[in-house]
């Protein structure tokens, strides 16, 4: 018996040792890491929502591509009543030098702000690259991201544009989105719309409101695969034509889109983004999807009209500022 209890005393001190022994070598590799600061790499604390929170951390789309050109100053001196953004790519010199000649003039009216920018990407070929280079020396409005520019990468545009607007010039009140190709109104996006003497609007969103759904034909250019999108409907989406939101809007779109799968169609990509936000688009009919033929009375009560060539951008400018006398 006697033996039997000093086996057990025996153990016990040996359990004790063995612990003590461990505690001790494990403290002093602590210590001798921390001495070298080295950072020691915790392990993850067990979470029964560890899953669920990554997903709602992780950064689906990053959208850290460098800027190859930028306007980091245009904001500065003043914030503007409106920012342009319009979307267009290297080749459209022509539709460039027509909304500067036009609508999207900055100096055009006196007591209210307006800041113009064109988006693009990188393009594969080099000398439009360094073409557009030179362009942006001469005229200051042009804001290029480091990835490549094609149809496909559409939504990265407007992503880019949200992210300008967010970093520097957030503190404008609104940003109209647009192509090259459409005409603006802009007396009366300005003053019958936007109207900068009321109280600016917060989550605003404006266009024209589309209510489809994903059209699953290879052939068509809206073509959206199943497992992208598996939802038969899109949500409540402003036609990429044209849409104008208050700047704070901006911010809230780009955080979104980092946990948000990218759509190719950038038009409904912002609309998913605006249904995680509860922001819902307003219909107004002065922005016109289609193209619409020209007509003084007509284009006077229009936002925005669709397929604008150069040329014609210049002839409904002049006709409708030489008749602004003229009543309808
Ligand atoms: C997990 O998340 C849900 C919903 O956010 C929360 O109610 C719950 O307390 C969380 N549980 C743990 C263990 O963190
Ligand atoms: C979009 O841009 C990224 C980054 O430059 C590039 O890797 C990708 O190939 C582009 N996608 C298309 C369809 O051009
Ligand atoms: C967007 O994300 C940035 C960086 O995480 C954060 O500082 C900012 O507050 C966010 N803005 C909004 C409006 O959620």
């Amino acid at each position: 018996m006697p033996s039997k209890v000093s086996y057990l005393y025996l153990l016990t001190v040996v359990c004790w040792a063995s612990a003590l022994w461990y505690l001790s070598v494990s403290r002093s590799s602590t210590a001798y890491t921390s001495q070298l600061s080295i950072p020691i790499r915790k392990l993850p604390k067990p979470n029964k929502n560890a899953t669920f929170s990554n997903i709602r951390t992780r950064c689906l789309n990053p959208h850290d591509f460098g800027y190859l050109i930028n306007e980091a100053k245009k904001c500065e001196a003043e914030p503007p009543f409106l920012v342009i953004l319009i979307s267009t790519t290297h080749k459209e010199f022509d539709a460039r030098q027509a909304i500067r000649e036009t609508w999207g003039d900055e100096s055009t009216f006196q007591d209210v702000r307006v800041v113009t920018l064109f988006l693009l990407g990188r393009s594969t070929d080099n000398v439009l690259n360094q073409m557009l280079e030179q362009e942006s020396q001469i005229f200051h409005d042009i804001v290029v991201e480091d990835f490549i520019d094609s149809y496909h990468n559409l939504t990265l545009k407007t992503l880019m544009g949200m992210r300008w607007v967010a970093t520097f010039c957030s503190k404008a009140q609104y940003v109209l989105k647009t192509d090259s190709d459409i005409y603006v109104n802009m007396e009366n996006l300005i003053f019958n719309l936007l109207k900068p003497t009321t109280k600016p609007r917060r989550r605003y969103f404006t266009g024209y409101v589309i209510n489809g759904g994903p059209i699953r034909d290879m052939r068509s250019k809206w073509y959206m695969p199943r497992d992208l999108y598996p939802e038969s409907k899109y949500p409540p989406f402003c036609s990429g034509t044209g849409y104008v939101f208050s700047a704070d809007v901006a911010e809230l779109i780009f955080n979104t889109s980092l946990h948000t799968r990218l759509l190719h169609l950038e038009d409904v990509y912002m609309g998913v983004c605006l249904r995680k936000l509860g922001i819902h688009p307003f219909q107004n009919s002065g922005f016109n999807h289609w193209k619409m033929a020209y007509s003084l009375c007509r284009y006077r009560r229009v936002v925005t009209v669709h397929q604008i060539s150069p040329e014609e951008m210049h002839r409904i400018w002049n006709d409708m500022t030489s008749k602004k006398h003229l009543k309808c």
